[in-house]
């Protein structure tokens, strides 16, 4: 079955799931969005606002900054995969509680298994932690690679905290720079047609 239409059965099945009290509050189910074949796939924490009022992941102020993250190493929504750790947003932004993420666990494993990508970039900690280590320190350890779910894998600061925090970007960009060798090294259709970046960080 092409990733494509499982990606779709697995929407359609997740819009339905009850497995955690997140499932009370939603306005909308945030599954995922880009390219289901991608080489690549970025995961971030939970849906804010104004995704679980568009039912698409990293629409809001911090969407805004990774689309510029993206654009940065000559990538766009439509050469990656991005998903979250928990498809339901969690109240007032909070983070999502460690059962709400073993809840919601089964579906992002479908969702990996489904775009198999060579490279998964956790957006945060949160993502980190899930599907990196337990313990996983990211102001120590982002740009560090690792494997996870078969992928190989790495942490950058997520968009928010950038926004937060602007004197970790030149961090965040060398790291971004590290993920464009390594899709370069690892992936043969990411950068078949590149245009090359103005964007500024
Ligand atoms: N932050 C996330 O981690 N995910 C989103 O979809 C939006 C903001």
């Amino acid at each position: 079955m092409s990733a494509l239409i499982k990606m779709e059965q697995l929407r359609a099945e997740c819009a339905g799931c009850l497995r955690c009290a997140l499932s009370d509050g939603r306005t909308n189910l945030v599954f995922g969005t880009g390219n289901p074949q991608a080489e690549v796939m970025l995961i971030g924490e939970g849906p804010g606002e104004q995704e679980d009022l568009q039912g698409i992941p990293f629409v809001g102020p911090a969407g805004k900054l990774l689309d510029t993250m993206l654009e940065l190493i000559d990538l766009d929504r439509e050469k990656v995969y991005i998903a979250n750790i928990v498809k339901c947003r969690p109240p007032h932004n909070r983070d999502p509680r460690d059962e709400e993420i073993e809840a919601c666990r089964p579906w992002l494993e479908e969702q990996i298994s489904a775009v198999s990508p060579k490279i998964i970039v956790c957006l945060g900690r949160i993502a980190a932690c899930s599907l990196i280590r337990k313990d996983f320190r990211i102001t120590r350890e982002h740009g560090e690679w690792f494997t996870a779910g078969g992928s190989v894998c790495t942490a950058v600061y997520h968009p928010s905290a950038l926004l937060r925090d602007p004197e970790k970007r030149p961090e965040a960009f060398e790291d971004l720079r590290a993920i464009r060798a390594k899709i370069k090294e690892l992936c043969v259709r990411t950068y078949d047609s590149v245009s090359t970046s103005h964007a500024s960080l």
